[in-house]
């Protein structure tokens, strides 16, 4: 629809109407099978708010969405469509890796073709917005969102942020018709917590966020920085505090940084219920001023929480909110319905897609495989198909290979490992030997109610459904090789899935212990939504494959992986912790004073744990392949515009087999006015190369992106000694360069 008429259209609309479109509610209201991802309250919201609210969120079904879109477009005085939004986390029919693997694919252009794929499977069943990307940077494996993050680092974060948020806006292709901003099989995708959420204190769910000032702008947000120049539709405001104010009634966060600064011009959506706990956070006194906060502060939808749908309309009436911040936020609402075409097509997308099409399973399976890590091999793998193998460990027979974010993925979908390798006839023998989780901890975890949306059917029966092919752990001999694949269970990480300790579900250790009694050569392929304590895992096995939550492919991918049909290239996203205690632990923790060097070890009086090392178990950026790889060291090459750094190196393939190997350029300032992190990832690029091939990597760097606030947090953009780095994790460095920029400002 031409501007002309959509501004027409706004001038036409009474205050219900408007107010309706700033109201979203759970799909509960219009459907009983709707997935709940939050906490409903007992009142009711006002009939007229079900009749205006703007949008619905956590609803699936082409045929169940057309007739709820036509009644109520029917019944709406200026006909104007709802627009369907839900969790599209990582895959909406097809499930991809979670986003915690998929950024250690380290590899964006598949990573935005599948957020294409998950686009057109959502648009195809109706619904036309996601809650992704998820942007926060996250440190701290006690907190389960980090399985819906990028990892630890804002550069990756925000690469891999804008490239799904691409995907998603841009969908796969197919049904194309028409000329409108987000394609039919688009979604308009939604950056998301706006900001600091990984930070929770101590890693525990919706706790408050301690974050000094520079760290915040230099690495929390630097992620939505990078990812506005795809233009996201929306944004999401995160349940927390920044400096102690809650983001839903935050007008500097929202309005001066969000849409002054980094030019957002999309809409402005709260978290589930966040705008009415301003209340809980006591920086309001009741849910009126939760409204007139939020309303002023830039909110334009908010969702679920009593505040807008009880008290908005009475603000406007007394004049505490006036009618033109009314008419901002629809108007924001407005401008995404008619991005997505809904005006001229409300049902856009909903023809021709098929779910889980060959061609998503493809790429799904492509990014299960180049997400999964290698972190350890004493020369074990890649196994042989000939080679006597037994499988072992409760994931085994499990299709539990999704997370619970998966919200619309379905577990029957799925293929178990042993299904995998019974197809391919192989000379193996299973060994389930527990369950995922005990009767304890499943209570606990509350995994019989995992999937969001109600998922009648229980896993597929471990035991006995293959016959002979099943084995006893005495079976097990000194020489034999067994591949263990253990884990955490889908309901332990995730939203409200903090834990204090990172260890293996108890009966997962006692098996692991008992088959490491019987012989050394173990493969350990771990499913976990976050960094587990795996120390005394890898120091008992011959090598371990960190596959994380792998998707509806996971089950292929783990097993051409461990039989070398692919070659694994996956680096890590986020550092695995030495153990719980070490945490939050990231290569970029900032430099201190009393700094522990080669040359004083024994020193106590250095920055260090007495009975730990500094150190993490395994790197951000560390993943090793079945090849080997050469990196020269980096050479500074003369560019043409002066704002502009080049860097070249070249990278070889030494090995006898394919593969990839990720270079990755880090930046030190090496003296300047405040303490800098050790290093920042600044480039990467994934290379795939033949046995014997050689190529050369070229990074551009613009200048702008090495300025840092300074003392007064006034921006320095140089005056300051750098250290340019490349190698193959953020701990091996093949050389570096060293540079001086003039300071501009
Ligand atoms: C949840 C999550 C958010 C999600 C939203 C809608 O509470 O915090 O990430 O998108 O509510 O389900």
């Amino acid at each position: 629809m031409e501007e002309r008429k959509l501004k027409q259209l706004l001038s036409e609309m009474s205050l219900r109407e408007k107010i309706g479109q700033m109201i979203q509610l759970t799909g509960i209201y219009f459907d009983e099978d709707a997935v709940l991802t939050g906490a409903v309250g007992e009142g009711q919201p006002p009939q007229w708010v079900i009749r205006y609210a703007g949008s619905v969120l956590g609803m699936i079904g082409a045929e169940k969405l057309r007739a709820i879109q036509k009644k109520y477009m029917k019944e709406h005085p200026h006909h104007i469509p709802l627009l369907f939004m839900a969790d599209v986390i990582h895959g909406c029919r097809t499930i991809a890796p979670i986003p915690l693997g998929q950024a250690c694919s380290f590899h964006p252009e598949l990573v935005e073709k599948m957020a294409g794929h998950a686009a057109a499977e959502s648009a195809a069943e109706g619904i036309k917005a996601t809650f992704s990307p998820m942007m926060d940077v996250s440190r701290d494996p006690r907190w389960g969102r980090i399985m819906e993050s990028f990892g630890e680092d804002p550069f990756l974060s925000g690469v891999m942020g804008t490239v799904m948020l691409r995907g998603y806006q841009k969908g796969n292709g197919n049904g194309q018709k028409g000329s409108r901003e987000i394609p039919e099989s688009g979604i308009a995708g939604c950056l998301k917590h706006f900001a600091g959420y990984g930070a929770v204190n101590a890693g525990r769910e919706y706790n408050d966020v301690e974050i000094s000032q520079r760290t915040f702008r230099e690495q929390y947000l630097k992620p939505f920085r990078m990812a506005m120049h795809a233009d996201p539709a929306m944004v999401m405001t995160a349940f927390n505090a920044v400096d102690r104010r809650p983001v839903s009634g935050n007008k500097e966060l929202l309005e001066d940084i969000l849409r002054k600064e980094m030019g957002f011009r999309g809409t402005v959506i709260s978290d589930w219920g966040s705008v009415g706990q301003l209340e809980e956070q006591n920086v309001v006194s009741g849910q009126a001023e939760a409204a007139d906060a939020a309303v002023h502060a830039g909110v334009d939808i908010d969702m679920m929480s009593p505040a807008y749908m009880f008290h908005l309309e009475e603000l406007v009436e007394e004049g505490h909110v006036p009618v033109s911040l009314i008419d901002r936020s629809a108007w924001n609402v407005l401008v995404m319905k008619n991005r997505l075409g809904l005006f001229e097509d409300p049902f856009a997308g909903m023809e021709g897609e098929e779910q889980l099409s060959a061609e998503a399973k493809k790429i799904a399976l492509a990014l299960a495989c180049e997400s999964s890590v290698l972190l350890k091999n004493a020369d074990l793998l890649p196994l042989k198909p000939e080679q006597k193998v037994f499988w072992a460990g409760p994931y085994v027979e499990s299709t539990e290979l999704l997370s619970r974010w998966a919200i619309f993925g379905r577990h029957d979908d799925v293929e178990t490992i042993s299904e995998v390798l019974r197809d391919r006839k192989l000379p193996v023998r299973f060994v389930p030997g527990c369950e995922i989780l005990t009767e304890e901890e499943r209570r606990l975890w509350q995994a019989d109610n995992c999937r969001i949306q109600g998922e009648e059917e229980q896993n597929k029966e471990m035991s006995g459904s293959c016959g002979d092919q099943y084995a006893d752990l005495e079976e097990i001999g000194p020489e034999d090789t067994v591949v263990l694949v253990l884990g955490e269970h889908e309901a332990q990480s995730g939203e409200a899935a903090s834990r204090a300790f990172l260890d293996l579900p108890e009966g997962q250790q006692k098996f692991f212990d008992a088959v490491a009694e019987r012989t050394s050569h173990i493969v350990a392929v771990i499913m976990s939504g976050r960094p587990l304590d795996i120390r005394k895992i890898a120091e008992k096995s011959q090598a371990v494959l960190l596959a994380w939550r792998p998707g509806t492919m996971g089950a292929e991918a783990v097993v051409r992986l461990v039989y070398g049909e692919e070659t694994p290239s996956g680096k890590l996203s986020v550092s695995i912790p030495w153990g719980v205690g070490q945490v939050p632990v990231s290569y970029w923790d900032v430099k201190t004073g009393h700094r522990m060097t080669e040359t004083n070890p024994e020193n106590r009086f250095t920055s260090r744990y007495m009975d730990i090392p500094n150190e993490p178990l395994y790197p951000f950026g560390f993943g090793l392949s079945y090849t080997g790889f050469t990196i020269t060291p980096p050479v500074l090459e003369k560019q043409e515009r002066e704002d502009k750094i080049g860097i070249l190196c070249k990278v070889k393939n030494v090995g006898e087999v394919p593969g990839a190997e990720v270079v990755q350029c880090y930046v030190e300032t090496l003296c300047a006015p405040v303490v800098r992190p050790a290093k920042e990832l600044i480039r990467f690029r994934k290379v795939f190369l033949q046995p014997g091939e050689e190529q050369k990597v070229k990074f551009t760097i613009d200048r702008k992106e090495l300025a840092f606030y300074g003392a007064d947090m006034e921006l320095i953009d140089g005056g300051i000694p750098l250290r340019i780095t490349v190698g193959n994790s953020s701990r091996a460095e093949a050389g570096d360069v060293s540079l001086q920029l003039d300071r501009r400002s």
